[in-house]
């Protein structure tokens, strides 16, 4: 094909027409780009909830060993994996949906349940994801105001749900407020939901809160449930794309239909097997980062920019100058998130980091409301 037969189609109008009206996901800035931006040397990035430790070494030698077999298709049903998560969560390996990240999860589970005219709900503030996926997927978006501490408000998402309602969309514990709901609540709405709604239960920040709350996947009852969990968070995998969904298996044999054959590549797959199978290493990394969540918290309640207790691997700023604390953060190498895009122009996110690193967060933030209060 030459190039002026693909000029001669006008694709920019093409997929204007098709996206209108579709936002892009904003996602955290890289730290190279605030690098070039200031001319730093250095750079710490505290936006993407990622962990900070990195992965298990038993998920690195995974991989390692696994770049012989690159050449190779990864198995297109991540039978280890699926045999190890079911094994874990005592439930069928046919009750296992593993994705490219529990986003693939998400926005399969979206757009297979919910088209033109169906209802989507979610809370105002709950994961953007859900919103996106629901535009890309033509159905539309219920997104019902949250509580005053910014947390889901279920009451008002059961009144929202319609006959037009084909799924529900709950992050728990939630990104970006880091609000947290009982299996107690969460029960009492799943008893008021129609049998073929599906609920899609959000807990990429659950190892952050297993001393807290009961067990999802044995403790709560719902034909629609489906628990999506991720390797991105707790297990430092977030650079291998791999999440899991579990639910009833007659309801993921219709969403298998809806997924590229080799969506997992091998090194996710290797390195989600190896680290599942490091358990005292995640656990001790979860531990430190809740120790220093602690800590931060602490300390912004000491600088009087707290926003209330996270229970997931990060933790929010207010303050009225928060756009102003952001540039300056970002002037000594420090990345955090800004919240304007869910209307919370006065917050910042910032994923716990390393203890150093937190350190540096603190130096940071200590020079920066000083500059904003001149
Ligand atoms: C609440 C929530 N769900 C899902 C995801 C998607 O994570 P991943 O695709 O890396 O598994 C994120 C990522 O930040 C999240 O915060």
């Amino acid at each position: 094909m030459s190039e002026t037969d693909c000029m001669e189609i006008d694709w920019m109008a093409r997929a204007v027409a098709q996206t209108q009206g579709l936002y892009p996901y904003i996602p955290g800035k890289p730290v190279e780009q605030l690098l070039r931006e200031k001319g730093l040397p250095h750079a710490v990035k505290l936006a993407s909830n990622e962990n900070a430790y990195g992965p298990s070494p038993k998920a690195m030698a995974a991989m390692q060993m696994e770049i012989s077999e690159v050449h190779r298709y990864p198995d297109g049903d991540c039978t280890a994996l699926k045999m190890a998560l079911a094994e874990r969560h005592v439930v069928k390996t046919s009750q296992v949906l593993i994705g490219n990240g529990s986003n693939e999860v998400l926005e399969l589970l979206i757009r297979c349940f919910a088209g033109v005219g169906d209802e989507v709900v979610y809370s105002q503030r709950g994961f953007i994801v859900y919103a996106l996926a629901t535009q890309a997927a033509g159905a539309i978006q219920i997104a019902v105001p949250d509580t005053a501490e910014l947390g889901h408000d279920l009451h008002a998402m059961a009144a929202a749900v319609t006959d037009k309602t084909k799924v529900v969309c709950i992050a728990n514990p939630n990104n970006p407020t880091g609000t947290l709901l009982n299996n107690d609540e969460l029960q009492t709405f799943l008893d008021a939901r129609p049998r073929h709604i599906v609920v899609i239960l959000d807990e990429a920040y659950d190892e952050f809160v297993a001393d807290v709350k009961s067990d999802s996947l044995q403790t709560l009852k719902h034909p629609g449930l489906v628990v999506s969990r991720t390797f991105s968070k707790a297990y430092g995998l977030a650079g291998c794309r791999v999440g899991y969904a579990v639910a009833d298996a007659s309801l993921l044999a219709v969403v298998n239909r809806f997924r590229e054959p080799f969506n997992v590549n091998n090194f996710a797959q290797v390195a989600a097997l190896a680290a599942l199978d490091d358990e005292e290493w995640v656990m001790d990394k979860v531990a430190k980062i809740k120790t220093e969540r602690t800590r931060l918290e602490t300390a912004f309640d000491g600088l009087g920019v707290s926003a209330g207790k996270s229970y997931a691997n990060f933790v929010l700023l207010k303050h009225a100058k928060a756009g102003d604390i952001l540039n300056e953060l970002e002037d000594q190498g420090i990345i955090p998130r800004p919240l304007a895009g869910y209307g919370l122009k006065d917050y910042l996110r910032i994923s716990v980091g390393t203890s150093e690193e937190n350190d540096a967060l603190l130096q940071g933030l200590d020079v920066a409301l000083k500059q904003v209060a001149v």
